[in-house]
């Protein structure tokens, strides 16, 4: 079976900007196909909408995985997971990205500039996009959250 190819939508606000910039380096080594959404300079800007915008291109379908990173990557993430199909997952640790994949099929990342370091970012980021979800009982229970977004969608 041909491996899909994983292509990544990114962005930031002012606070993530550098640490983003470190993950662009990690991309182009590993020859990714990805897409910056911004932001593009220290100019204070609201993470919501950078979120906005990485969490469309990966509900479309027009990137399959997303990137996101603020001072925390907590708010960026909070907003990200507003959008249907997007299961934005915050990792500070190689474990979490791992298992992100594995048992969330997580679509979007989210670190914290402020939180760690460029190295641990690059790694957690790497093994992240390169970790396939596991399926099994774990499809069971994405759909379950699936079926949460039907039940708001409904009400
Ligand atoms: C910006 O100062 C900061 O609030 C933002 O980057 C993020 O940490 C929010 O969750």
């Amino acid at each position: 079976m041909t491996k899909e190819i994983v292509t990544v939508a990114l962005g930031s606000d002012h606070a993530g900007l550098r640490l983003k910039e470190e993950i662009i380096k990690m991309l182009q080594e590993e020859e990714y196909v990805y897409k910056d959404f911004g932001t593009f300079c220290e100019e204070s800007v609201d993470y919501p909408d950078i979120a906005l915008d990485v969490a469309k291109a990966v509900k479309s379908g027009e990137y399959k995985r997303g990137i996101l990173i603020c001072g925390t990557g907590i708010g960026i993430g909070i907003a990200a997971n507003k959008m249907d199909g997007i299961r934005a997952a915050l990792c500070h640790d190689t474990f979490s990205a791992k298992a992100s994949r594995e048992h969330n099929d997580a679509n979007i990342l989210t670190m914290g500039e402020r939180i760690i370091g460029p190295g641990l970012a690059r790694d957690i980021a790497a093994i992240w996009l390169k970790t396939d979800f596991a399926g099994g009982r774990h499809a069971r229970r994405v759909q379950k959250i699936i079926d949460i977004e039907k039940i708001k969608n409904s009400d």
